[in-house]
């Protein structure tokens, strides 16, 4: 992480969420990554760590990814669309998504991605603009900036519906995130 980056966060008020924050959480993994995952917003853990996903939804998204043959340390850069955590762990506001927007911005130009994992709806909609249902979105390339972006089930939904049978989310998540290791691997 750049020490620009983590002053501009540290110090940033550009939202209400300034206020009830305990840290500002920018990243982990690897800035030299060419794979970025974005998720939603910090959670308690989050908030309390200054690390992305590192609560149960993190826990479980690791899994995944180590299941599929990431290596979480060197093969990706995850962060979130929000840097602050929304009181409750409620969704983020249209207003918060844009005070943030330009640190993700800066996160996106800084790393440089070939490939986007966007978990969850919040986050496709800050990178895609699409408003939908996941389960129509989820496992389907799109593009973006010349990138390419692969729309996966938000971690904490799978640990809502956590049942491991051929089909059920988990078992596509696992297979959307096969894809992107593949495509990677390929290049
Ligand atoms: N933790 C995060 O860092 N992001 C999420 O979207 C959910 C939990």
């Amino acid at each position: 992480m750049t020490a620009e980056l983590l002053q501009g966060c540290s110090t940033c008020t550009a939202c209400a969420l300034a206020y009830t924050r305990q840290m500002v959480v920018i990243a982990r993994g690897n800035p030299n990554a060419e794979l970025m995952l974005i998720g939603e917003a910090p959670g308690a853990r989050e908030d309390a760590t200054g690390l992305p996903f590192v609560g149960r939804s993190g826990q479980a998204l690791d899994r995944l990814l180590s299941d599929v043959g990431f290596d979480l340390e060197r093969d990706l850069y995850v962060c979130n669309a929000v840097k602050c955590r929304p009181p409750n762990n409620r969704r983020p506001k249209r207003a918060e998504l844009a005070a943030c927007r330009p640190w993700l911005d800066r996160q996106l130009e800084l790393v440089d991605p070939d490939v986007i994992v966007l978990a969850g709806a919040t986050a496709v909609e800050a990178i895609l603009g699409i408003k939908g249902g996941m389960s129509q979105l989820r496992g389907r390339w799109q593009h973006w900036n010349q990138r390419a972006v692969m729309p996966v089930f938000h971690p904490s939904y799978l640990l809502r519906n956590p049942s491991d049978a051929p089909g059920a989310p988990l078992d596509l998540t696992r297979g959307d995130l096969s894809a992107v290791r593949r495509r990677l691997c390929e290049r």
